[in-house]
């Protein structure tokens, strides 16, 4: 029987490619998102993988769609936390409300993710959890204090999950992707996305396949001993 991966955010950018990836490695994928049917309804049209609508940032929301995948598909074997949202801003300028919204969709929302799951993997002994992290959690980045508080927060999520779940067959890890050509970069001013691509020895931006490629490995049986790493995917732009 094939495994069954959850993606969050799965519709499209990176985790579009995510998802894409995982079906071509015979799993069985549900992929999440916020609010754009539109672009949900072409990538189920066009891949055949079954979508889901709710919001990360709610955890009764996470709690009622994991249910549903699991009574659709079956029990969720593979998590990619992958969703996510920028609202950049320079400190000076950052609203609450920009700091709140990023804590609750990118940190908050990994835990809202996980949470329901967790007790199913513990139970059945295996499991995968597997979170986007980001460059900027590593290095931090001009204008985004809230959203490298969130990345920098995942690697000690994956951290602390490596050491509760490995002895029930669960594992951990973070990918830490650089700029990667999606809308989340592409909403960057063309003058600065210029000026960062300039910074990036590979001299290019990364494909979501790049990182998609990352995921499937840590969820093969091959990753079964990495447990609680970070793979950098960034071109050569910051060595963590
Ligand atoms: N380092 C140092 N100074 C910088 C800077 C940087 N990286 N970027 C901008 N500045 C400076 C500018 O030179 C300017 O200086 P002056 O005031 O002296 O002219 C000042 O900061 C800009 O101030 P503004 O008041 O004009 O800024 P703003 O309120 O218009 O905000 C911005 C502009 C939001 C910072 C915009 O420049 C921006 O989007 N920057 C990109 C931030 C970034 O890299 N985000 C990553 C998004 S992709 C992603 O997050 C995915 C991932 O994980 C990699
Ligand atoms: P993207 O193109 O903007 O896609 C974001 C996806 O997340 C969409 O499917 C979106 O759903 C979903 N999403 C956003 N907020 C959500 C919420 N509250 N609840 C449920 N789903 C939500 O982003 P991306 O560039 O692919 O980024 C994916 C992940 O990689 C993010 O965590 C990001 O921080 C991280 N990352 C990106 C880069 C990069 O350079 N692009 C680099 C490092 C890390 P809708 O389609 O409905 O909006």
């Amino acid at each position: 029987m094939s495994r069954i991966a959850l993606v969050t955010g799965g519709s499209r950018g990176i985790g579009e490619a995510i998802s894409k990836a995982l079906k071509a490695e015979g799993y069985t994928v549900a992929a999440t998102y916020a609010g754009n049917d539109e672009k949900a309804a072409a990538f189920t049209e066009a891949t055949g993988i079954k979508t889901y609508k709710w919001n990360v940032a709610d955890y009764a929301a996470s709690k009622e769609g994991i249910a549903k995948v699991e009574e659709d598909l079956g029990p969720i074997d593979v998590v990619v936390a992958n969703a996510g949202i920028t609202r950049d801003a320079p400190f000076h300028k950052m609203t609450p409300e920009q700091w709140n919204d990023v804590i609750d969709t990118n940190l908050t929302g990994v835990f809202n993710t996980v949470h329901p799951i967790w007790p199913g993997m513990r139970e059945r002994g295996f499991g995968r959890i597997i979170v986007i992290s980001s460059i900027n959690g590593q290095k931090g980045q001009f204008a985004q204090v809230n959203y490298a508080a969130t990345k920098a927060g995942d690697l000690g999520i994956v951290k602390s999950l490596a050491q509760e779940g490995a002895a029930k067959g669960i594992t951990a890890n973070a990918i830490c992707p650089g700029y990667i050509a999606t809308e989340m970069v592409m909403a960057v001013p063309e003058k600065v996305r210029e000026k960062i691509i300039g910074m990036i020895p590979a001299g290019r931006l990364g494909e979501p396949e790049e990182i998609a490629r990352c995921v499937t490995f840590l969820a093969s049986d091959d990753a079964s001993f990495i447990n609680g790493s970070t793979i950098s995917a960034n071109g050569a732009q910051f060595f963590a």
